[in-house]
């Protein structure tokens, strides 16, 4: 795993879209894995200005968003549908026809899920996976304990994740108590992946995921048995590594 650590997350951010427009400059009809949730949201933020000002054309790209909250429809604010209309779909020329994410509200969740797969598989798999990580390690909604062998499945949401996604809802209650997710076997499929993490509030699962050996308590160790995986890191998410490894880091 290549490590790459920013001084802040405006840094990191801007890295991460640097990744993106690289890959999507050189393969206009390039598939991109997406990821919802806090992290992104200045890397989206970072590539609608970089269609704006350096005319980054996404018009020929495909994406597949990891997961959907059981039970929220697209023009529920809280639904990642939603999310990423709001945060990229309608900020850049992407075609939406072209963007998957799967359905919350599919009468046969089972069905659902295989039909998501397949899709991974048929439009995809991605040649860059953007991923966040939880407090707790997982990727996507693959909470800890999940196989590393798993494909797209409904997954019963950790009362943590639930508690840290309750900013976003009303109150605790509000919360979804299961997701789609696409799983660990899934997400391993992408050409590339960037694993992004930044804040205290991540340090933990980051020293875990670089010091501990790989076990399904920690969903994103999964991505050490992959061959191209860069982790961007900002100091405040790297601090317990660079701690426990003595490191004089020279952060950009
Ligand atoms: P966050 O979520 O970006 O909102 O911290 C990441 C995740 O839970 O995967």
């Amino acid at each position: 795993m290549k490590i790459l650590v920013s001084q802040d997350y405006q840094s990191l951010s801007q890295k991460a879209c640097g990744f993106i427009e690289e890959e999507v400059n050189r393969n206009p009809a390039s598939v991109l894995g997406l990821a919802t949730g806090s992290t992104p949201l200045q890397t989206y933020h970072e590539m609608a200005e970089g269609h704006k000002t350096r005319a980054v054309d996404y018009h020929n790209i495909s994406t597949i968003n990891l997961d959907e909250y059981v039970g929220l429809g697209e023009s529920d604010p809280q639904s990642y549908h939603f999310f990423m209309k709001e945060h990229l779909f309608d900020k850049v020329n992407i075609n939406q026809a072209r963007t998957y994410i799967p359905n919350g509200l599919a009468d046969d969740l089972e069905e659902e899920c295989s039909r998501y797969e397949q899709l991974i598989d048929q439009i995809g798999p991605p040649d860059l996976q953007i991923l966040g990580i939880g407090q707790n390690g997982h990727i996507g909604f693959n909470e800890p304990r999940t196989s590393f062998k798993s494909e797209t499945h409904i997954i019963k949401l950790a009362e943590s994740t639930r508690k840290a996604n309750a900013r976003f809802f009303k109150s605790l209650e509000d919360v979804p108590k299961s997701a789609i997710t696409m799983g660990i076997q899934s997400i391993l499929k992408s050409k590339k992946i960037l694993l992004l993490a930044s804040g205290e509030n991540k340090a933990e699962a980051i020293r875990s995921l670089l010091e501990d050996p790989p076990s399904d308590d920690v969903p994103a160790s999964a991505l050490c048995f992959h061959k191209n995986v860069t982790l961007l890191v900002d100091k405040e998410a790297y601090k317990k590594v660079e701690y426990l490894r003595g490191d004089e880091l020279n952060h950009d």
